[in-house]
């Protein structure tokens, strides 16, 4: 197995579990998941287990409402690059900042995929989040045919370096990094362990080169790709592995709170 020379699990990275609710959340099924997962978590999950729930832009405010005094972190999905002005439809960092937002995803690979998202735009993305304090989960990750063509290293340096090598040291360590092999999500196909494992240690090891031993020992690295309550504690055993993105499971609270009690 590829293991990283930068790592020390249990020190001081933080343990993030994510929900990605997508494009799925009426205000009813909204009230409903998010206070089940708050009432869970104050129950179940350990503390040091960060849980994050990630609905559509309309629903942060609701759910920031039940989610309020928990200590469970609100994110949205995705952002614009500018800071304001005419851009209908869009939403600003700057406009999630003032919600008190935590997390911004930038990068998921549907965004990528369907609205033509490239690096050098998600780099854009990464500083907007950065500059209003928002702590960019920058996605990456490669489709089947990149891996089954062994290109899937190449894909990730240049995903991760175009997308936050032009940070500096303080603003690498306020983002967290997502690998999310295309061909896992939503497919219920997960990357094994050793594999999600390889690639979060390649990831550390660019972070290394580019900037110091210490950041890259010092960021969380997520998983996500089909991650279930059946495979987590597998995944988040892996000494590279501080968490996950949830993308199906993280809509049954059941299942979501499974996972963020598995490391
Ligand atoms: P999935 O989605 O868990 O449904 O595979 C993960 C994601 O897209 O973040």
């Amino acid at each position: 197995m590829f293991h990283s020379q930068w790592t020390n699990k249990n020190s001081m990275r933080k343990h993030i579990v994510a929900g990605n609710w997508k494009m799925n959340g009426t205000l009813e099924a909204t009230q409903k998941l998010a206070s089940e997962v708050v009432n869970m978590y104050n129950d179940e999950v350990k503390d040091g287990t960060e849980v994050v729930m990630i609905p559509p832009y309309i629903g942060i405010q609701e759910v920031q409402r039940l989610a309020k005094g928990s200590g469970v972190k609100v994110g949205a999905q995705n952002c614009h690059q500018e800071e304001s002005g005419a851009y209908t439809g869009e939403v600003s960092a700057g406009i999630l900042a003032s919600w008190s937002l935590d997390y911004v995803i930038i990068g998921h690979s549907e965004r990528r995929e369907y609205f033509g998202e490239n690096n050098a735009l998600l780099a854009q993305k990464v500083d907007q989040s950065l500059r209003h304090n928002l702590a960019p989960i920058y996605c990456c990750g490669e489709t089947l045919e990149e891996r089954e063509g062994n290109k899937h290293f190449e894909v990730i340096e240049k995903q991760v370096s175009e997308g936050l090598f032009h940070l500096n040291a303080d603003q690498i360590q306020k983002t967290v990094i997502a690998y999310e092999p295309v061909w896992a999500i939503g497919t219920g196909k997960t990357a094994s362990a050793e594999q999600a494992q390889e690639i979060h240690a390649f990831i550390r090891s660019l972070l290394a080169k580019r900037f110091t031993e210490t950041v890259a020992a010092e960021i969380s690295i997520l998983y996500g790709g089909s991650v279930k309550p059946g495979n987590a504690k597998e995944l988040f055993s892996m000494e590279d592995i501080d968490g996950g993105l949830i993308g199906g499971a993280a809509l049954q609270s059941r299942d979501f709170i499974d996972i963020a009690k598995s490391f």
